[in-house]
């Protein structure tokens, strides 16, 4: 027996001598919940752990977050008003906008600001664009408002937008959009591959979303193998700075053929459900938390994301500077 692989794993020391994926603090991004008309955090039941900020505390967040060693949050508003348009979203003094001008002032160039640039927080139908006669959702009239939303929170100070409606041309109107405004240093963080997903409930009540249906008209169908590439490929070339899949761990093809085309980094969000799924077995005394938590980190490192969008990112990034 020539080859006997297991010399190799003889030690700790010789393991981590062979590893070769790695996982640092700055490969985690953070999301973070804001609700407008609060002034406590608030815990989100279906996501043990996680919570709703006030506009207050989540600086605080922002502190911690750079204590750590992370360097993106991506932060997300619950306005106190929805309608058909979400007009909250596009107003200068909105709850986003003006969440992420605090935050910028707070953090400085310590930590780089990802602000999610949707409809579905500040409609009242929950869906992540405006409606048309019919009750679809309309492409071209939601770009143009994602046009002006996208605007506002370049100017309120976000580093980068969490394109995260799919819907088509979105990247590419936004860039247009961004440097006829002079904001030509504000980049996208595109939802490249976003599918239709049963991952996604915890995150609808953390944003107390009043959506019901699907968005099966505007996310990707899992049945298809090579549309994420189709999807990757035109958001690149509509000027996207960064691509993402989601969810992650149900698609790490998906990770790894992004990986394989991208000239930007990939991304990947373990979604909220996924979060979920482990904090339930776990809390049911069925597996082992961390040590799950850090194979599923490790499994979307290895499958080629540079970045992982994770609730888990401000706890582990302190595990792993230990
Ligand atoms: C939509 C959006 C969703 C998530 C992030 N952005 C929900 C959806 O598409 O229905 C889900 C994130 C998660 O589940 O953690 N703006």
């Amino acid at each position: 027996m020539l080859s006997r692989p297991r010399r190799l794993r003889t030690s700790q020391a010789m393991r981590d001598l062979v590893a070769d994926v790695s996982l640092e603090p700055q490969n985690l991004i953070l999301p973070l919940f804001v609700k407008e008309g609060i002034d406590q955090p608030q815990p989100v039941p279906t996501m043990p752990g996680v919570v709703q900020h006030s506009e207050q505390s989540i600086l605080s967040a922002l502190d911690e977050a750079i204590a750590v060693g992370l360097k993106a949050v991506m932060i997300f508003a619950v306005p106190l008003e929805r309608d058909a348009t979400g007009s909250v979203a596009c107003q200068t003094d909105g709850i986003l906008n003006r969440v992420i001008r605090n935050a910028r002032a707070h953090a400085g160039d310590s930590l780089v600001l990802i602000a999610d640039l949707c409809l579905d927080e500040f409609t009242d139908h929950g869906h992540c664009g405006v409606l048309d006669a019919s009750g679809a959702v309309d492409n071209d009239a939601t770009v143009s408002l994602y046009c002006q939303m996208a605007v506002e929170l370049g100017r309120a100070g976000a580093d980068l937008l969490g394109t995260s409606g799919m819907m088509d041309g979105q990247v590419g109107h936004i860039r247009v959009a961004l440097d006829q405004a002079g904001l030509v240093s504000t980049g996208v963080l595109a939802y490249a591959a976003k599918f239709a997903s049963g991952f996604y409930g915890p995150f609808r009540q953390a944003v107390e979303s009043q959506f019901a249906g699907d968005r099966k008209g505007y996310q990707q169908d899992y049945r298809r193998t090579r549309e994420s590439e189709l999807e990757i490929r035109q958001d690149i070339s509509e000027g996207a700075d960064i691509v993402m899949v989601k969810p992650a761990l149900a698609y790490l093809d998906i990770v790894r053929a992004a990986a394989e085309i991208s000239e930007v980094p990939v991304a990947a969000y373990l979604v909220s459900g996924e979060y979920a799924m482990v904090e339930a077995a776990a809390a049911a005394g069925v597996l082992d938390r961390d040590a799950a938590i850090f194979e599923m980190l490790y499994a979307l490192r290895r499958a080629g994301a540079q970045l992982i969008c994770t609730y888990w990112a401000l706890e582990f990034a302190r595990k792993i500077a230990r």
